[in-house]
C-alpha cells in the first residue's frame, strides 16, 4: 500500500484494556457492574445527577493510573507515516491515543478530560471532578457542567467527517470493539457499500465479524503493531489470511 492511500480506523474499548481499563460488555466489564441507563443516559443525568458525575469523576481518576499500550503507540507511528491519510475514530473517552503520540484523533463519543457547560454551550478542558456545585470557568452558572460524553440516546460526535473519510477510503480497521453499539457498528457497513476492504483486529470474532473481508484474532498489544508494521512495509494490501467466518453474500 502507498502511502497516499487513505485508511480510516476504528477503535473500541479493546485497545485500551490491556493498559487496565476495563472494557464494556466482557463478563467483568463496567455494563456488569453499573446499569448504563442511570449512569449514561440523559435520563439517567436528570433522575440522579450525583450519581451520574461519580461514575464518570472515578473513571476520569482512573485515567490517571494508566498508560497507553503498544497498539496505541503503534497507530501513532502510523500516523506519522501516513498523516491526513489515515483517520482515526475512536469510541473511547480515555485519552490514550493521545499519550500514545497520536494528534488527530475523533472522539465519537466525547472525551471524559473535557466538560460541557449546558448553560452557555462551552467545552472546557476537565482534569478533576464534576459536581452539582461546580461553576462553570467560562459563564458561572453553578450546576450545569456535565462530562462531555455521548450518552445513549444522543447523536454522537463528527459523524459527517466520520462518514466522508469512509465514502473515500481505500481500507477500514476496527480495532477492539464489538460491533454492538450504533453507529459505530454500522460503519463497516458503509464501507464494504462503498467497496472499501475491511480489517478486524480482535479478541475474538466481533458481532459482525462476518461483515469484515478480513480478520485477525489476538490481544491488541500483539496484532495492532504486527499490523501497523505489515502496512508501512508494504508496497499493496497486506496479506492475511482469509476470515474462516467471513459471510461472503454479504
Ligand atoms: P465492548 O466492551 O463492547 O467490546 C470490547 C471488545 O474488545 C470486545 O469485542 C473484546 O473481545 C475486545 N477486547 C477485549 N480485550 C481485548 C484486547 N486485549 N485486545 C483486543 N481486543 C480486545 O466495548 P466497545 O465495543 O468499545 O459507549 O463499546 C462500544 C461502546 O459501548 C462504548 O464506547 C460505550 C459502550 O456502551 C457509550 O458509553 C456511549
Amino acid at each position: 500500500m502507498s502511502k497516499r492511500q487513505k485508511i480510516v480506523i476504528l477503535t473500541g474499548a479493546g485497545i485500551s484494556a490491556e493498559s487496565g481499563l476495563a472494557t464494556f460488555r466482557d463478563p467483568d466489564g463496567i455494563w456488569a457492574k453499573y446499569d448504563y441507563n442511570e449512569v449514561a443516559t440523559p435520563e439517567g443525568f436528570e433522575a440522579d445527577p450525583a450519581l451520574v458525575h461519580s461514575f464518570y469523576n472515578w473513571r476520569r481518576a482512573n485515567l490517571e493510573t494508566v498508560h497507553p499500550n503498544p497498539a496505541h503507540v503503534a497507530l501513532a507511528r502510523l500516523e506519522e507515516k501516513f498523516g491526513a491519510a489515515l483517520t482515526l475514530v475512536t469510541q473511547n473517552v480515555d485519552d490514550l491515543h493521545e499519550r500514545g503520540g497520536s494528534t488527530r484523533v475523533i472522539h465519537m463519543h466525547g472525551e471524559l478530560k473535557k466538560a460541557r457547560c449546558a448553560a452557555c454551550g462551552a467545552v472546557h478542558r476537565w482534569a478533576g471532578d464534576l459536581a452539582l456545585e461546580t461553576r462553570c470557568p467560562g459563564c458561572g452558572e453553578v450546576g450545569a457542567l456535565r462530562p462531555h460524553i455521548v450518552w445513549f440516546g444522543e447523536m454522537p460526535m463528527r459523524m459527517d467527517e466520520i462518514a466522508v473519510a469512509i465514502t473515500k477510503a481505500d481500507l477500514f480497521v476496527s480495532i477492539g470493539t464489538s460491533g454492538n453499539v450504533c453507529p459505530a457498528a454500522g460503519f463497516v457497513g458503509e464501507a464494504r457499500a462503498c467497496g472499501v476492504p475491511c480489517i478486524e483486529l480482535n479478541l475474538e470474532p466481533s458481532e459482525n465479524a462476518w461483515a469484515f473481508t478480513v480478520a485477525r484474532y489476538g490481544r491488541a498489544s500483539v496484532i495492532v503493531p504486527d499490523w501497523v508494521e505489515e502496512i508501512c512495509a508494504a508496497s499493496g494490501i497486506p496479506s492475511f489470511e482469509e476470515n474462516p467466518i467471513q459471510n461472503t453474500s454479504y
